[in-house]
This record gives C-alpha cells, structure tokens and sequence, in this order.
C-alpha cells in the first residue's frame, strides 16, 4: 500500500495530458515495484482518469474525519486487482505530510514574496 502526491504541472502546460501522463507513469513505477493500491488525496474529476476511485469503495476510512464528513477528496486504486478484497482500514497520513507552519514561513522567507492566488484549474481551494 502507497501514498504519493501532490502532483503539479505548471499553469500554461495544463489540460495538455502532461498530468495524466505523469501519474500513470508513477502508477507504472509503483505496481512495477510492487505495490498492490495506492490511496491519494485529491480530486476525482482529474484522478477518476488514471483509475481511482473514492477510498470508501474499498473499505478505508480517512483518520479522523467525523461520520458524515465529505470524504470524496480521499482516492484509491488497486495495482493489483483484488487486493483490497476483505480488507478495512483507516487511512492515517503518513508523518512526513505535516508541516509546522513557523517552519514554512522561515523557508518561504528565502525566496521574493508572492501573492496567493486561485488559478484555474486548482482543484483544492
Ligand atoms: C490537477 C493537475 C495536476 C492536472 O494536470 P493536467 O496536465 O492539467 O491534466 P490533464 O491534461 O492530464 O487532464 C486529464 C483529464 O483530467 C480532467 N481534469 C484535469 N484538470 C481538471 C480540472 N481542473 N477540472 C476538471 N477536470 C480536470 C479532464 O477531464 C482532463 O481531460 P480533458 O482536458 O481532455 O478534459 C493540474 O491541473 C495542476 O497542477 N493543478 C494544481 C495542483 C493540484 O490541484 N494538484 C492536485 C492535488 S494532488
């Protein structure tokens, strides 16, 4: 089982494939090493294309979201058809994923400021 992401393709190459071609070729380089399902946060319009589907489907839960939560951001995709079958879970993000904010400011310090933006095609908020 794996987690990976966030991907990102630069604004003026989007909607040209690039980051569909660029997931499957990480789902390649994943189930070539083995891996029999990957779960992955993001949005089902984009990565309904590469074969995810909700998480809830195949029995995982995402930690600590309250019953009744929107949990249709939390994907799943088995490299290994079948490899989920009989299994539940919750799904806990794995440590590296959490920053401390006071650290992120220190590092975005090094570099010019810039304004946050919503560009089209960001598929989180
Ligand atoms: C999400 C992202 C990686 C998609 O990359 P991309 O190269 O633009 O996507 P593709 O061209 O391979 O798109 C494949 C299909 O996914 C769907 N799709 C892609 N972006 C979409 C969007 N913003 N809204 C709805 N559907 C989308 C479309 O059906 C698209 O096919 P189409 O263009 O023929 O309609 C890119 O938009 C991005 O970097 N977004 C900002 C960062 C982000 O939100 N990352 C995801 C969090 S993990």
């Amino acid at each position: 089982m794996l987690t990976m992401g966030p991907i990102s393709i630069t604004p003026e190459c989007k909607r040209q494939g690039y980051g569909k071609r660029l997931l499957d070729f990480c789902l390649e380089k994943a189930a070539a090493m083995g891996f029999g399902a990957v779960l992955f946060e993001g949005n089902i319009k984009f990565y309904s294309h590469c074969g995810f589907d909700y998480a809830r489907k195949f029995g995982i839960r995402y930690h600590d979201l309250p019953e009744g939560a929107d949990d249709s951001f939390f994907l799943c995709m088995e490299l290994i058809p079948g490899y989920l079958d009989g299994i539940t879970g919750v799904y806990q993000t794995p440590k590296g994923y959490y920053v401390d904010d006071t650290d992120v400011e220190v590092f975005d310090r090094q570099f010019p400021p810039k304004e946050k933006l919503k560009l089209p095609g960001q598929l989180f908020d």
